[in-house]
This record gives C-alpha cells, sequence and structure tokens, in this order.
C-alpha cells in the first residue's frame, strides 16, 4: 500500500518527506519575546514526531504585537540569539524541517495567558495600548485599540520583514505569515473588524490591501528557493464575517502576490466566532481554496485526528498536507504511529530505532 499522506512534497526548494505539519501552539512561555528551555524540550520532542514539518508557535514581530506577557518574539537580538538555539538544536536532534509563524496580535493584545483567564490584561497586570484597523475592541471588556496611520502600518510592515530577515539568518526552513484567529492582519481584512473608511477599508480590496503590503514586503526579503506561507481564515463563522467565497479570493491575491501556500483555519475575529468540533472542520474551505486557487498548496487543519482520516483527505485532493495541533501534544509520535497503521517509513532517531514495528512486537500489540 502507498500512502498519500507519506509521499514527499516540495514547496519552493524545500523538500518535505511527507504531508503531516505540526501545526503552530503558542506556549506563554518566554520571557520577554525570548524562547525559553520550555522550548528546548517542547519543540525538541516535536521535532522528532516524524512530521514533516514543525511550525513554530506565533512569534510576534514587535513587542506590543505579542497576544501576552509569555508570548514569543522576534523583535530583539536577544530573541534572535534565543530563537537560533532552538532551531539549531532542533535541526541538529531532529528530522522535521522548521518553520516560523510571523504574527502581530493587534487588538488581541495585552491579554492574560490562558490558565489566567484569557481576559484583557487588568490594571494591575502591566497592560499596554494595542492597535487595530479601527478603535473597536475584540469585545467587551477588552481593550479598545488605537486605529492605525499609515504611519503605523508602514512601521508594522518593517516589524514583519525585519523578523523575516532575522527568521533567515536562524536558519528557518520556512516562514509562515498569520493571518488568522483574529489577530492583526485577519482583523483588517474581517468587516467585523474594519470599519475604516479610508483606501485601508470598505470593499474587499480596501480591506486587503494593508496585509498584501505586508506579504510583498516579506517576500521581496525572502529568497524565492524558500517557501513563504501564510495562515488564513476560511470562514469567521459568524453573520456579516468573512465567508468561503473570501477565503477563495484571499488565495487568489496571496498567490499572486508570491506566496507557495495557504494553511486554512477559521474563527476567533470576536468572542462568538467559534469553530465547531465537527471532524475535519475547516477541510470543505480548504478544498476550494486548493482547487480554485491554481496551484497553490493548501494545507487543511481543524480535528484531524486519526491516520485514516489524515489519509483520506490527502488521498481525496482535498488537501495538499495536513496540520494537527491537540492530537501531537496528545501523542509526540503522532506520526510514528500513523506511518504504522499505513504502512509507511517515517524517520525516527537511531536511539530509538528499537520501537520500529519491524523490530519491536510490542508495536502491533499497542493497538
Ligand atoms: C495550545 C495551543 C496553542 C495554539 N497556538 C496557535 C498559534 O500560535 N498560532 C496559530 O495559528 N494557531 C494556534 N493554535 C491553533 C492550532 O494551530 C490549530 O489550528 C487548532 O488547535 C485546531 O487544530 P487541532 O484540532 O488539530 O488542535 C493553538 C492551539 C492550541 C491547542
Amino acid at each position: 500500500m502507498t500512502s498519500a499522506l507519506f509521499s514527499p512534497i516540495r514547496l519552493a526548494d524545500l523538500e518535505l518527506p511527507n504531508r503531516i505539519v505540526v501545526a503552530p501552539m503558542c506556549q506563554y512561555s518566554a520571557a520577554d519575546g525570548v524562547a525559553t528551555e520550555w522550548h528546548l524540550t517542547h519543540l525538541g520532542m516535536l521535532a522528532n514526531s516524524g512530521a514533516g514539518m514543525l511550525v513554530i508557535e506565533a512569534t510576534h514581530v514587535e513587542r506590543r504585537g505579542r497576544i501576552t506577557h509569555g508570548c514569543l518574539g522576534l523583535y530583539s537580538d536577544d530573541c534572535e540569539a534565543a530563537l537560533e538555539r532552538v532551531v539549531y538544536h532542533c535541526h541538529h536532534i531532529g528530522s522535521a524541517k522548521i518553520a516560523v509563524q510571523l504574527a502581530h496580535a493587534g487588538r488581541k493584545a495585552s491579554s492574560e495567558r490562558p490558565w489566567e483567564g484569557a481576559k484583557a490584561l487588568a490594571a494591575n497586570e502591566d497592560p499596554w495600548p494595542t492597535i487595530g484597523p479601527s478603535a473597536v475592541p475584540f469585545g467587551p471588556d477588552w481593550h479598545t485599540p488605537r486605529a492605525m496611520t499609515e504611519e503605523d502600518m508602514a512601521h508594522v510592515t518593517a516589524a514583519f520583514t525585519d523578523a523575516a530577515k532575522r527568521s533567515l539568518r536562524i536558519g528557518f526552513d520556512a516562514i509562515e505569515l498569520h493571518i488568522a484567529h483574529g489577530y492583526l492582519l485577519h482583523s483588517f481584512i474581517s468587516p467585523l473588524s474594519n470599519k475604516r473608511n479610508d483606501a485601508y477599508g470598505g470593499s474587499f480590496e480596501g480591506r486587503m490591501r494593508f496585509p498584501l503590503e505586508v506579504v510583498r514586503s516579506v517576500r521581496a526579503a525572502v529568497p524565492r528557493s524558500v517557501p513563504l506561507g501564510a495562515r488564513i481564515t476560511g470562514t469567521d463563522w459568524v453573520e456579516g464575517g468573512l465567508t468561503g467565497d473570501d477565503a477563495v479570493a484571499m488565495g487568489k491575491a496571496l498567490k499572486a502576490a508570491g506566496l507557495d501556500y495557504v494553511d486554512i483555519s477559521s474563527a476567533n475575529i470576536t468572542p462568538e466566532s467559534r469553530w465547531p468540533n465537527d471532524p475535519g472542520f475547516n477541510v470543505p474551505i480548504a478544498e476550494r481554496v486548493r482547487r480554485e486557487c491554481g496551484g497553490l498548496a493548501g494545507r487543511a487543519v481543524g480535528m484531524i485526528v486519526t491516520a485514516k482520516q489524515a489519509e483520506d483527505i490527502v488521498a481525496q485532493g482535498r488537501a495538499d498536507m495536513i496540520a494537527m495541533a491537540r492530537a501531537f501534544l496528545d501523542d509526540p509520535h503522532w506520526a510514528w504511529h500513523a506511518a504504522q497503521t499505513l504502512g509507511a517509513e517515517v524517520a525516527r532517531p537511531v536511539q530509538y530505532a528499537r520501537t520500529a514495528p519491524k523490530l519491536w512486537p510490542g508495536a502491533a500489540m499497542r493497538g
């Protein structure tokens, strides 16, 4: 049996041995944006998960663009040095290619870590001023952002571009822009958060203008040999928000701006904008984007859990790659077990070679 999930794929000049991607996952464990021992352990483990690519969590391009006090950043030499150590470590001990997700939290910045309540930081929690497309808060009891001026936009574009240059120096294999989950770039595109009446609001073209300026500036700094992708929203799941038609239009615009792939996620533009719990809930829109954006590689994420489910999505041409978050936290060797189920080969470190199904009868007993 030949597995589609375990077949190789090429993004720009990067060869991936399989279509399995560890989705970006904030760890809220950085110190002023600087990676810590937690990142070495957590990412070192996932670099040996068997996934072809591991995307490092939302990594913020400026200090005020962090979601929480614990979020990772790439806005200082200290941030760069610590992340370089993490990436060197993952490359040295693991098999996954390593990508970074560059992000700016916009109006959702200055909030508590999930285990602290995930609310806007209170006055005694060292909050900071936030920025967004319009002076409209994420929800009740959230900070009201300052509507960005064109000068602010130029500053943020430069911050994304500088962070991309730092990413190249660090040696990341790929770079991904965060244009989803209600953060700054997505909040410019959604009519629920962008109420501007200048050239950066109004029509879909107007709302796409600033995100596209960022994409073009980053693309100009990243050689075509290095894959540059984006996570976008497939739907806001809210009346009056972005829909699958918008996702297709975004995919076309991002392809024209030179991106190599898109990942289709959804939700989180307002507190009511929640994703469903159905298996593979983003797959139908990911499939549309992949089919209608002429050759733009597409990745699907969201409640993809079993090897058979992941295999079917890729084998049926619904996505070129799949990404998974919680399933990898639950089972950091998910791809080893998927390979066993699908009769495929997967990389595992020589130190752990004796766990391979051919060498360990216990693998067949695990069930
Ligand atoms: C702990 C955790 C942290 C997350 N952090 C990020 C993040 O940094 N960037 C992002 O785009 N999505 C983030 N997500 C969303 C996941 O990447 C993924 O899209 C979502 O969990 C749905 O996939 P799943 O059903 O495989 O978990 C996070 C999810 C979890 C569980």
